[in-house]
């Protein structure tokens, strides 16, 4: 087994490929997502091109060795990993009772939230754009989804401190809707705010008000640009008996396929009625290898020096990109995220809108991106690009986008 030490100032290679395809990767092997065409680059959904950290790969591999893979519980250490990782990243202390794992995902655990805590037909509120599978969890779960926009009037080059929360409408909404649930994106997919602590407590302020509880959703949490701090709503001020705050190494250590989320519920009543909502879907018991992953990437130093170092990686890559784009490429305007790998892509200088958009992405260019109506369905003219990958893969994406821009 390898091992890895902090003083080793070891150098992880992100540089070095890995070829995705015929892994049954959501990313890269969707034939339908690519019309016909052979040669497509997968720049869509959020994971990353790298392999994981290799103490965490390690420690799966002596599992599988062990050659017994039944039912499996979280073991005691986890409450205490957990508790480290929020007090070192976050300087947030949670007691063990408020932390509890969601095998199946952030979103799963969204989707029994909106249940525990609202009944049908209720009013559940998200700010536009979002991430689709966040805001469409109001109405798969028979909810009516009201929204408000994120603003943006950039005062000169659009940055991403430019998009703000319009927070009289969302008061307004919910006044008039009776909302008492809100849906919220931190750090913010699509547009990469991280929201600062005056943000959150104007946010805050309106949902203690109102009475407004809060499922935070904060997968994206661990990737941010350098001096950028995220900050879980859970420890905002007034907000830890009143949201619930969902973590996962998922796009931290890129372990999606792991199944790794963990929700953090300091109100007791809440957390007892998720509980039993868990148990219900009979969702008690816990996988193999998730488990271990967790327990391994939270508490090795050398993991996080692996998540800082992937986190400079990404910033280069999305630095490059954003300024390649604005520079070389007429037509489409972007800017560097806050926080995430994914950058939000505006088209409105260009002709093409939603399907056509997409299809000449795809056949003219070779590249299969995000629509940006997926996160707003008014948005016919954005698409997000996802930068976890190698430089080299970066590259060749913004080559091919620049050749077909460059041909309309
Ligand atoms: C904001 C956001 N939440 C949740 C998820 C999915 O998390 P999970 O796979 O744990 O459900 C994603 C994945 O892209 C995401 O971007």
């Amino acid at each position: 087994m390898l091992k890895w030490k902090k003083e080793s100032n070891l150098r992880y290679d992100f540089d070095k490929p890995v070829d995705r395809r015929n892994t049954n990767s959501f990313k890269w092997d969707i034939p339908e997502r690519h019309m016909g065409c052979g040669d497509v680059l997968g720049m869509w959904t959020a994971d990353m091109d790298f392999q994981s950290p290799a103490p965490m790969l390690d420690v799966l591999r002596k599992r599988l060795d062990h050659g017994v893979l039944g039912y499996t519980i979280r073991g005691q250490k986890y409450y205490g990993i957990i508790q480290d990782w929020l007090r070192r990243r976050y300087g947030w202390t949670l007691e063990k009772e408020a932390i509890h794992f969601c095998p199946p995902g952030v979103i799963p655990a969204v989707c029994m939230l909106i249940e525990v805590l609202t009944k049908p037909g209720d009013a559940v509120f998200a700010f536009m754009p979002n991430y689709d599978s966040l805001y469409g969890a109001a109405e798969s779960m028979g909810r009516r989804l009201v929204t408000a926009p994120l603003l943006c009037k950039p005062q000169g080059p659009l940055r991403c401190a430019d998009w703000k929360m319009d927070l009289q409408a969302f008061e307004n909404a919910v006044v008039e809707q009776e909302i008492h649930l809100a849906l919220f994106c931190s750090p913010h997919n699509p547009v990469g705010r991280v929201w600062t602590e005056e943000e959150l407590a104007a946010f805050a302020d309106v949902c203690l008000r109102h009475d407004v509880f809060v499922i935070s959703d904060e997968v994206h949490c661990d990737i941010v640009r350098e001096g950028v701090r995220h900050i879980p709503m859970g420890s905002v001020p007034g907000m830890e008996e009143r949201s619930a705050t969902l973590m996962s190494p998922n796009k931290s250590f890129n372990v999606a396929g792991l199944m790794t989320a963990s929700v953090l519920i300091p109100n007791r009543e809440v957390m007892a009625a998720f509980r039993k909502k868990l148990s219900a879907w009979a969702m008690t018991l816990d996988t193999v290898f998730g488990t271990l992953a967790v327990e391994e990437l939270y508490s090795d130093p050398a993991c996080e020096e692996w998540l800082d170092q992937v986190n400079a990686y990404l910033s280069a890559n999305l630095a490059y990109a954003a300024d390649y784009i604005d520079n070389s490429i007429p037509g489409i305007s972007t800017y560097v995220p806050q926080g995430t790998y994914l950058l939000w892509l505006d088209f409105s200088q260009t002709p093409l809108r939603g399907g056509e958009l997409c299809e000449y992405l795809v056949k003219r260019c070779g590249l299969d991106l995000c629509d940006g109506r997926e996160f707003d369905p008014s948005r016919d003219d954005h698409m997000r690009l996802n930068c976890a990958c190698t430089r080299a893969t970066l590259e060749e994406a913004l080559r091919r986008l620049k050749k077909g821009m460059d041909a309309l």
